[in-house]
């Protein structure tokens, strides 16, 4: 990877659209009261809350499992997963420069959690399962100062540390079975735990809370109640609530100044509860129920809902809400305060951030994303205002410039494996892993035209004709189908089975009299599409995952598992060139610009190429993913690329612009 990403210019990185909500606590406001910081993938996201400017912290090598920030705001520490037998790096960033500030290697395999001493003195680490040791570490000497094993042998894991806030020598863990309050011996450079007393009390602590006087600190358990511990005399205090328990597990808590507790829930509850009892004063769910998404249609996104088994094609209303929809939400794993709590942020497995005052205790949702594998990308014809991708459960529809979404499509345990614009703009075509292909409108969402049974192991591939009048898809049992389409029906005009395996994508021509296929089966196929007979076939020992033509239609440019790029006559089916398209890796997407000149590949090695048609050669890489990228669309006025990828990201790139001045 680095060896392609050196000799090149790099593409500016313009956006990110992710944010990784599996990882508890990720989501953090810095002190500065004007930012956000989040992981996503192996990169952590600082966001202005003003203007929504992005800026990333490029340096872990796999995903981030846990972020703290400092006190005085002047260090962001991040921990990461790695492989087993590996060791699993901390960084220390400098929050200003916004830059690596010190590297810090012990933890095997991941860093579960940190946590920051007040004075920025010292960070203590956790390390994950197959680690299972707290080190703490001297910040300005960059070096472990000393570590132990965090829990008892007779104990389970431990899950969390939080440090307390007026003593730098005093922290807290807890987890399956444990609870410690620890010293610092910085002379004889120890650590020394203390087992809280919890009597019969057994309990999985997930998260941990001390309020600033020191005097008292909360831990939230995944039996769904807190434990209130006195930190001197390490003795419960209380456990509640007793009778209505959180549902899913506590997963994150946080003390406001009134005493009072937020509590984010698995069950994707957030409440503000009482500190003395525990009981909940008042609570909001994010879930898509019918009145919050009220709340939401006119504030933020428009939400259609479709039930998968649904064989009616009118009906869907601009929001059809079903009570099931609730378990695409997911659970709440982060609450932040901004300053003194009057505003906190929310952030949940499902990968929303919401916003929401004291006071009102109104969720606004500022951040959406994918929760799984981005699966297509796609531009209306002719504009690059907005774009739409797929993904498992929806479809959503994005504002470019902003990276606001503004409609989503919601099917719920489906995937979209392959999705596009009409021509005319009237519609978004869809390929399903249910064998169906749905068709809507872009403004609404409303589901326009179903077809059942397009294809029998799910359709994979889709693409429409010029005129609008047709669609040709393909499917995972090899079959390339074409349908005529009408105002609300279809005809299925023919079928073509020369594929042995999935067809993984389709173009066709400008004239709409061709197209070209690209199979698993190692085959790409030129056809007619006036007769429905092949004109042309290329062979080659891979697994076809894209092919484009070049925008003079004489040739087509093809890629996939070899990781070859392929250049073709499209008249008579012979190879032109070869290219190698990457080192490592697989090559999942492709698109020509506009004038031919240039294309963009990306695949498995993460990184985003830009190639010179005729000469063949990488002029620009963009570095910046975290999964493999599945797919890549240059806008339609060349301005810049939009890249997805399997880890749920859509990546936003700056196209040089020193190219469309050639
Ligand atoms: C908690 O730890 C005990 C051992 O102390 C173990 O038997 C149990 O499986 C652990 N539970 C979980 C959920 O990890
Ligand atoms: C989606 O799948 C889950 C788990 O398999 C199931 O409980 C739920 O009812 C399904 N939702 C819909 C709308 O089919
Ligand atoms: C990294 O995150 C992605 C997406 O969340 C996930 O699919 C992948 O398994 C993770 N990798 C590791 C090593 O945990």
């Amino acid at each position: 990877m680095a060896e392609d990403a050196q000799e090149v210019p790099q593409i500016a990185l313009e956006a990110v659209i992710g944010f990784n909500g599996h990882v508890f606590s990720g989501l953090k406001v810095h002190p500065d009261k004007e930012h956000i910081i989040y992981p996503l993938g192996c990169t952590v996201i600082i966001k202005s809350l003003r203007s929504g400017k992005q800026t990333f912290l490029h340096g872990h090598t796999n995903n981030v499992s846990c972020i703290s920030v400092s006190k005085s705001g002047r260090y962001i520490a991040s921990g990461q997963v790695t492989f087993m037998g590996f060791k699993a790096d901390i960084i220390i960033w400098d929050y200003e420069k916004k830059e690596i500030y010190a590297r810090l290697v012990l933890h095997k395999a991941r860093v579960e959690d940190l946590s920051f001493s007040p004075n920025d003195k010292y960070l203590v680490s956790l390390g994950g399962q197959d680690d299972g040791s707290i080190v703490v570490w001297n910040i300005e000497s960059k070096e472990a100062i000393c570590g132990s094993p965090a829990s008892a042998q007779s104990a389970g894991h431990c899950l969390t540390i939080e440090y307390t806030n007026l003593n730098d020598e005093i922290f807290v863990s807890a987890g399956n079975g444990t609870l410690r309050v620890w010293e610092l011996d910085l002379a004889n450079r120890k650590i020394r735990p203390t087992e809280c007393q919890t009597g019969q009390l057994k309990r999985i602590a997930k998260c941990l809370e001390i309020p600033n006087d020191d005097n008292y600190f909360y831990c939230g358990t995944t039996s769904g109640d807190i434990l209130k511990v006195n930190l001197k005399t390490m003795l419960l205090n209380s456990c509640g609530p007793v009778k209505q328990k959180f549902s899913k597990g506590v997963n994150t808590l946080k003390v406001l100044k009134t005493g009072d507790l937020l509590v984010g829930s698995g069950d994707g509850m957030l409440s503000l509860c009482s500190g003395g009892n525990f009981k909940t004063i008042k609570c909001v769910t994010t879930f898509v129920s019918s009145s919050f998404l009220c709340s939401l249609i006119s504030s933020f996104v428009i939400y259609s809902f479709i039930l998968p088994s649904s064989h009616s094609t009118t009906n869907y209303g601009l929001l059809i809400i079903c009570n099931r929809s609730v378990q695409l939400e997911g659970g709440v794993t982060s609450v932040t305060l901004r300053g003194d709590g009057q505003q906190f942020y929310v952030g949940t497995e499902a990968a929303q951030i919401y916003s929401l005052g004291y006071i009102d205790f109104k969720p606004e949702l500022i951040a959406t994303n994918h929760n799984s594998a981005v699966k297509d990308v796609a531009f209306p014809f002719g504009t690059s205002e907005l774009f739409a991708t797929c993904s498992q459960n929806d479809i959503r529809v994005w504002h470019t410039e902003s990276s606001k979404e503004l409609l989503r499509i919601m099917v719920p345990n489906i995937t979209c494996n392959a999705l596009g614009f009409m021509q005319d703009g009237r519609s978004i075509f869809s390929a399903w892993n249910d064998g169906k292909i749905r068709v809507f409108t872009p403004e609404s969402g409303k589901l326009k035209l179903i077809i059942h049974n397009a294809h029998s192991m799910g359709v994979t591939a889709i693409a429409a004709t010029n005129d609008c009048k047709r669609i040709v898809s393909g499917g995972g049992e090899g079959q390339v189908r074409v349908w005529e389409i009408f105002k609300d029906s279809y005809r299925l005009i023919e079928i073509m089975k020369e594929h042995k395996a999935t067809v993984n994508c389709i173009k066709i021509k400008s004239n709409d009299k061709e197209c070209v296929t690209a199979s698993s089966d190692g085959a790409c196929i030129i056809w007619d599409l006036v007769r429905f007979v092949r004109n042309q076939m290329v062979l080659s020992n891979t697994l076809f995952n894209v092919v484009c033509y070049h925008p003079e239609e004489f040739q087509i440019i093809t890629s996939g598992t070899d990781r070859k790029i392929g250049y073709w006559e499209v008249y008579d089916g012979s190879a032109i060139r070869e290219l190698e398209g990457s080192l490592s890796g697989a090559i999942n997407g492709m698109h020509i610009s506009e004038d031919g000149k240039y294309f963009v590949t990306g695949g498995d090695d993460k990184l985003l190429k830009l190639w010179h048609y005729s000469d063949g050669e990488v002029t620009h890489v963009g570095v910046g993913h975290s999964g493999s990228i599945t797919n890549v669309r240059i806008c339609p006025n060349s301005r810049c690329i939009v890249s997805t990828s399997a880890d749920g990201a859509i990546l936003r790139w700056r196209y040089p612009q020193t190219l469309n001045h050639e």
